[in-house]
Order: C-alpha cells, then structure tokens, then sequence
C-alpha cells in the first residue's frame, strides 16, 4: 500500500448510506462479478446492486443492523454489516454479514479493519455473541480464522456461486 492512501472505516446512518448508494453498489456488483457467493445470481446490475442497498439503508434506519463502510482516498471500497437477531430472546446475538471489498482494493488489510471495527460496533450496541457464514476454502475464511473467530462446522452444499455451481460454507462464531 501506499504511504499516500488513507483508509477510514466510518459507520454510515440511513442517510449516509444513501448518499454512497452508487459506492456501496459498485462493490457489491464488483463482488459478485468476480464470483463471490454473498446472496446473489449474475446477472447482477449496478441497479441491482443499488436496490439491495437501498433496502439495508431502510433497515439501519428501523435498527435492525449496522453498516460499516471502509474508504480509501474518500472513495467506497468496502463495506460489512452487523444484522441483529430478530427475536428478542437474542437480544446479545448479531450476525455478521455481507462483508464485501472490491477487488481493486484487496490484500492491503481493509477487511481485517472492517472486521475489527464491526466487532467493537457490535460490542458497543450489546451485541456480544457474533455468528457468520463463509464460503469453506475461500479467502474470508482465513481472515476469519486470523481474527480468532471460532469454526463450528461445514455444510456442504449450502449455496450457490453467481454462477450457478454449488459451495459449501464455512460457520463461525466469536464472543466480543
Ligand atoms: C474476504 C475479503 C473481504 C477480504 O478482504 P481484504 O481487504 O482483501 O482482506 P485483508 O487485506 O484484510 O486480508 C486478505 C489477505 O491480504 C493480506 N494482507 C493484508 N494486508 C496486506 C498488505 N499490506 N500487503 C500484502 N498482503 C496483505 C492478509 O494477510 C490476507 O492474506 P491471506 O488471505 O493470505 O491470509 C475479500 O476477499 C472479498 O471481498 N471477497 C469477496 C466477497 C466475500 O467472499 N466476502 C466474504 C463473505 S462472508
């Protein structure tokens, strides 16, 4: 990386977050374009991209999750959500969620800091017991493995690559 980039991780509020609808979006369809099983089929729009936003942007508003964003020279380049259980029997269990960067932007340690500040985020609202789900065999899964998040298990067959072929995923959870 370099010296003269700057990378912030900010959390955005619902108008915020539709402010960077178009950053947001870019990485999200950047993402899937690459092949990335994080919810979605190709074809997959920038419009598309930008609807799913615009819904999680309704959803931090009702307090339903957490949207982090991370920027490199004031440009969207990442982003992860902290999606809080819905039942109230949980109210100290969040999932960690849609945790995205762009491949321009990989391997300068972005997604370790957005995990890291999702973490104290989470912390912060009470949320102290995190589960996610990854593709096994995937670049996330070391990240999550470094960040000492604890592997309960394999399923095989869980989802599906944007391009139709079968992945298994990889569950883990974290006490914060
Ligand atoms: C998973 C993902 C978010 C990781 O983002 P990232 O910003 O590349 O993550 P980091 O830079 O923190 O770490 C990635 C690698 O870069 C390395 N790295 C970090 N900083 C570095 C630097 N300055 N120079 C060289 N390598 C560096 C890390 O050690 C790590 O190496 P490893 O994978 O061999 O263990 C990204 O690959 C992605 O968006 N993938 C597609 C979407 C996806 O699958 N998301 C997960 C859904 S659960």
């Amino acid at each position: 990386m370099s010296g003269a980039e700057r990378i912030e991780i900010r959390r955005l509020d619902a108008s915020e977050a539709r402010a960077h609808l178009d950053g947001l979006a870019a990485v999200l369809a950047d993402c899937v374009d690459g092949g990335a099983s994080v919810g979605y089929m190709t074809p997959f729009s920038h419009d598309d991209a930008r609807q799913v936003y615009e819904t999680y942007a309704a959803e931090v508003e009702q307090g339903r999750r957490l949207l982090l964003a991370a920027f490199l020279d004031e440009e969207v380049v990442g982003t992860v959500q902290v999606v809080y259980a819905p039942h109230p029997n949980q109210p100290h269990r969040a999932d960690i969620a849609r945790m995205l960067v762009h491949r321009s932007a990989r391997r300068r340690g972005i997604g370790q800091q957005l995990m890291q500040r999702a973490e104290q985020e989470a912390r912060a609202e009470g949320k102290t017991v995190l589960v996610l789900d990854t593709v096994t065999g995937d670049d996330a899964e070391r990240l999550y493995e470094r960040l000492g998040w604890t592997r309960v298990g394999v399923i095989p067959d869980y989802a599906l690559y944007p391009d139709g072929r079968p992945c298994a995923t990889t569950v883990f959870w974290k006490a914060v």
